[in-house]
């Protein structure tokens, strides 16, 4: 399949463009776009052939349901049962933003959207060119991160072309996005509601809107696949991925002592560290995440220096373990998962 790439600038967008990609989702394609978070594979909500094609083309499993992407409240009413009050307070107070929640869905959404559930999963992003291709397509777009099945979320265009050059028709290039981790992601239709998964939308931010201290946080549910797509190894570069747990000055001395071991053995190694301990390893590959005291940084750039690794040919990579407080349950959250959970304590 020859695939377009069509490059629009943030600041001066030619709607044409967009017109043009909107029309190819109205078509029955699949187009990949920015959102402030992660860029998106997207189909429409209503057309069951184009969704199968975003499972086809990312080999993701069928029974990991999509987000559907919206540009208003009002749109949200016709793929949804009913909007709770509680759901109503988050979109004015988040939308538009990183927070997705979970509905009941009309009878109107194909199954296929939901991977066979009686729910939806719906956000409206904080992306000019986002909303601008939704508005354009009339119809709520489906997308889950436009990256291989299992590998990190693209953050940029050139992840998503080298992961699905060939098997899209359109590639929308407008840069970086900023948050660089997918959105919280929350179940409403249960009381208290539940974080599915963790992201900029934090506990407290979702808990003072509900006005309860009740937000229940439920991380890895693997034994529950509320989250289906929680049980996947996810978010993982080629390397093996190993975290190194404890006191700054521990997880130093004992990643160098494993960079002298894999040496010995001739593994490539590579240390993923922070602008704050980046010159203590013994290492040529060392790649910092960004200042440690900087979590939104740190966040933007997890995906980019994971795929960065790969690039280098990397073996297996060290990773310090962040904090986790605030934004840092999510990174760690994602660290966890592309490690398959693969921790030394020290
Ligand atoms: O920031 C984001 O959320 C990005 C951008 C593109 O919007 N999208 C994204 O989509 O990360 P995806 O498909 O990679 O992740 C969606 C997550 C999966 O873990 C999936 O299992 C969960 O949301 N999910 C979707 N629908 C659900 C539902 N009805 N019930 C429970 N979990 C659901
Ligand atoms: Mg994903």
């Amino acid at each position: 399949m020859h695939t377009e790439i069509i490059k629009i600038k943030v600041n001066n967008i030619e709607h044409q463009k967009i017109k043009y990609a909107a029309s190819v989702i109205k078509e029955g394609g699949i187009v990949a776009f920015p959102t402030e978070t992660v860029y998106g594979l997207g189909a429409s909500i209503f057309n069951e052939k184009a969704i199968k094609n975003v499972f086809l083309a990312k080999g993701r499993p069928a029974d990991n349901p999509l987000i559907a992407h919206v540009d208003s409240v009002e749109q949200v009413k016709t793929i949804v049962t009913e909007i709770l009050p509680v759901a109503s307070k988050l979109m004015q107070k988040y939308w538009p933003g990183p927070l997705t929640l979970i509905m009941e869905k009309r009878n109107t959404v194909p199954y296929i959207a939901s991977a066979g559930l009686e729910t939806i999963a719906v956000r409206m992003p904080n992306s000019i060119v986002a909303l601008e291709l939704i508005r354009e397509a009339g119809v709520p777009i489906v997308a889950p991160s436009a990256n291989s099945s299992g590998r990190p979320s693209p953050t940029t265009a050139q992840h998503v072309i080298d992961d699905l050059k060939g098997k899209v028709d359109v590639i929308i290039d407008a840069g970086s996005a900023k948050i660089g981790i997918e959105s919280t992601v929350l179940d409403v239709t249960i009381t208290p509601p539940a974080i599915l998964r963790p992201g900029l939308i934090l506990q407290e931010d979702i808990s003072c809107v509900v006005n309860t201290n009740k937000c229940e946080q439920r991380l890895i549910s693997e034994d529950i696949p509320k989250c289906p797509g929680m049980k996947y190894k996810h978010y993982s570069p080629k390397a093996d991925l190993i975290i190194i747990k404890g006191y700054t000055n521990d997880v130093i001395t004992k990643i160098n002592e494993l960079l002298l071991e894999n040496q010995t053995k001739g593994i490539r190694s590579g240390v993923m560290a922070t602008d704050q301990t980046k010159n203590e390893y013994k290492s040529s590959n060392v790649i910092s995440l960004g200042d440690r005291n900087n979590m939104a940084e740190l966040a933007a750039n997890l995906f980019k220096v994971l795929r960065e690794f790969d690039k280098q040919k990397i073996d297996v990579i060290f990773t310090e373990a962040l904090n986790e407080n605030g934004v840092g349950v999510a990174i760690m959250n994602r660290l966890y998962k592309a490690s398959g959970y693969n921790i030394i304590n020290v």
